[in-house]
């Protein structure tokens, strides 16, 4: 196991990444017209749904005199300033000016790439030139009738940095969810030591844009939350990927025992039929440095929890989600009392220590791109 001293020790804040893919919230929560305002890594935005009920993302800030085009009204395919009444399309062009007979070509709102999939909507920040879809994650887990499927979203007070570090170690799960998780910590054989019951960051490597931890775990051990509580005892898989720029991925997979040993403790083939199989999939938005958005799922299949089993497992999920914002907002007011002072490392930083050394690879490869094409422009 790598030796803690090798891990960085730094509260760095993650860079803001523009040339990704942001979730900017369910779907569910842009029915109608619209507008509906969001700001994401510190740029507001305007979202509303079209005549065709796709959904268009432009600045939230009107080309004339800046006022918010979220407090505007939509008209059709467009949508119109409600403080001066200049009306603007999809793409940003000025379409009408009251009072004159042409529109101003020089009156022109920044658009946003925007798409929905797997019952998200997702917003890249970048050029729009440079969006690939193929860079959004497969979240398709959300799109299964088999599942039953909760979600919700909270906000944080704290830098989006500290919520990631979270998800990036699970082992805080046999503390500061020892009674709503209901776990004790134990010792493990089949793990690598400093991971508690569930996979910590100690084991975690690194993938294309993110981490991955995963690992068998077999016996009573192996009990979590996140397994329906008819699952008899057997062994259990677990993988979370945490991907750019703050998706988290993480299935739960009981087999019968025995299994972890016929796969070689490796992951098992995906038609291999599971006992309980159950997901979360969770992604983290930046609003501004001290701002958060946590949109959050959790979806056993339906096969194995009646309603109110799942939605007593849900009540279970949503009581560890507000103790982590209880602890990490309080995390942050400690961090902002004390700028200069270095934090500590152990084996469990490894985790979110990989993920912040591949963002901060991101952002300066951004950086670059962007220096290269400002020098074409000139
Ligand atoms: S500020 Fe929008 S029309 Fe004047
Ligand atoms: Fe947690």
């Amino acid at each position: 196991m790598t030796s803690p001293a090798t891990f960085q020790r730094d509260k760095l804040e993650l860079p803001f990444l523009k040339d990704v893919w942001y979730v900017a919230g369910w779907m569910s929560e842009f029915e109608g017209p619209g507008p509906f305002a969001r700001t994401i890594a510190d740029e507001p935005l305007v979202l509303y749904r079209k005549k065709d009920k796709t959904i268009s993302a432009l600045a939230d800030r009107c080309a004339h005199r800046w006022a918010p085009l979220s407090r505007g009204r939509t008209e059709g395919d467009d949508i119109r300033c409600m403080y001066h009444g200049v009306r603007f399309r999809s793409d940003g062009t000025c379409a009408e000016v009251p009072g004159q007979s042409q529109a101003a070509p020089t009156l022109r709102v920044r658009s946003y790439s925007v798409v929905e999939r797997h019952q998200l909507v997702w917003v890249w920040l970048g050029d729009p030139a440079r969006a690939d879809l193929h860079s959004i994650p497969d979240l398709s887990m959300l799109d299964q009738p088999s599942r039953r499927i909760y979600q919700g979203s909270l906000d944080y007070a704290a830098h989006y940095s500290l919520i990631c570090d979270n998800l990036l170690d699970l082992s805080h799960i046999g503390f500061l969810h020892e009674k709503t998780a209901g776990q004790p910590v134990v010792e493990l054989t089949d793990v690598p030591a400093g991971s508690c019951y569930m996979p910590g960051g100690s084991e975690a490597k690194l993938i294309d844009r993110g981490v991955r931890a995963e690992s068998w775990i077999s016996g009573p051990t192996a009990r979590s939350v996140a397994l329906p509580k008819r699952t008899p005892d057997g062994d259990l898989w677990t993988r979370t990927d945490f991907l750019v720029p703050g998706i988290f991925i993480s299935v739960d997979r009981m087999y019968p025992s025995g299994t972890a040993n016929r796969c070689g403790r490796l992951a098992p083939a995906p038609e291999l039929e599971s006992l309980s199989d159950t997901m979360s999939i969770q992604a983290v938005t930046p609003i501004s440095k001290r701002e958060s958005r946590y949109f959050y799922s959790f979806g056993p299949r339906a096969s194995e929890v009646d309603v109110s089993e799942g939605a007593a497992m849900w009540r279970i999920v949503l009581a560890t989600f507000a103790e982590d914002v209880k602890m990490i907002e309080a995390q942050q007011k400690v961090i902002d009392q004390h700028p200069g002072d270095q934090m500590g490392g152990i084996a469990a930083d490894r985790g979110f220590t990989l993920y912040r050394n591949l963002m901060k690879r991101l952002s300066s490869e951004e950086a670059a791109a962007a220096r290269d094409s400002a020098s074409i422009d000139q």
